[in-house]
């Protein structure tokens, strides 16, 4: 995709970080060398963007490259390789679906149905209400619970047709699901509960 189509063609006139964000920004670069000041770029894009509706514009590049000593094609090759990043606004939630193998064989394409049926979007778009945008990611790495579905910082796992429409339905309502496994299941614990160790346990217990 050409870089043009990346970037909002609105942009604002300027950027600052905010007070917090400086105080955050002194942390962050007390982590690195002076000379290697550079590290930090991806921490203070993740900042701008927290600061900024959730989308970094081309105002912030700039403040970033200039902060790190950077020439911004080079901080703009990271905000555009890494999907985490929004050069363009996106809605109140960001949807982030996997679709990679691990999730495609457990049901993602049902998850992206539900997904367009209800919103009517595909990758890349916002929704008519402006409340969800959409983007499909690459493995977001908790294959285990597949299939997963970003929402802004939260993973929902174990999605089918039905929970992600109930899913939806919860973050319209503004009273969003518990974060997690819709089926209940704690970290990434088997379907059917523990099924390993537990003879161990009983013997451990006879001692
Ligand atoms: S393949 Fe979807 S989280 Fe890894």
């Amino acid at each position: 995709m050409s870089i043009d189509k990346l970037i909002a063609e609105n942009q604002p006139e300027s950027f600052a970080f905010t007070k917090e964000s400086e105080a955050q920004i002194k942390k962050i670069l007390a982590k690195y060398p002076k000379d290697r000041a550079a590290s930090a770029v991806m921490p203070l894009l993740d900042l701008a963007q927290r600061q900024h509706d959730n989308w970094i514009p081309m105002k912030a590049i700039e403040e970033i490259a200039n902060r790190l000593d950077m020439a911004e094609i080079r901080v703009l090759e990271v905000a555009s390789f890494y999907t985490m990043y929004n050069l363009k606004p996106v809605g109140k939630f960001f949807l982030q679906a996997c679709t990679t193998t691990p999730c495609m064989l457990r049901g993602s394409d049902d998850m992206m149905r539900c997904i367009k049926d209800r919103l009517d979007i595909a990758s890349g778009e916002t929704s008519e209400c402006g409340n969800f945008s959409l983007l499909e990611v690459e493995c977001l790495g908790a294959c285990v619970n597949a299939p997963i579905l970003q929402v802004n910082d939260d993973f929902y796992e174990d999605l089918d047709y039905e929970t992600t429409g109930a899913l939806l339905d919860s973050l319209e309502a503004g009273e969003p699901l518990p974060v997690g496994s819709v089926k209940g299941r704690q970290g990434s614990e088997s379907e059917q509960g523990a099924t390993s160790l537990t003879a161990l346990k009983s013997s451990a217990q006879e001692v």
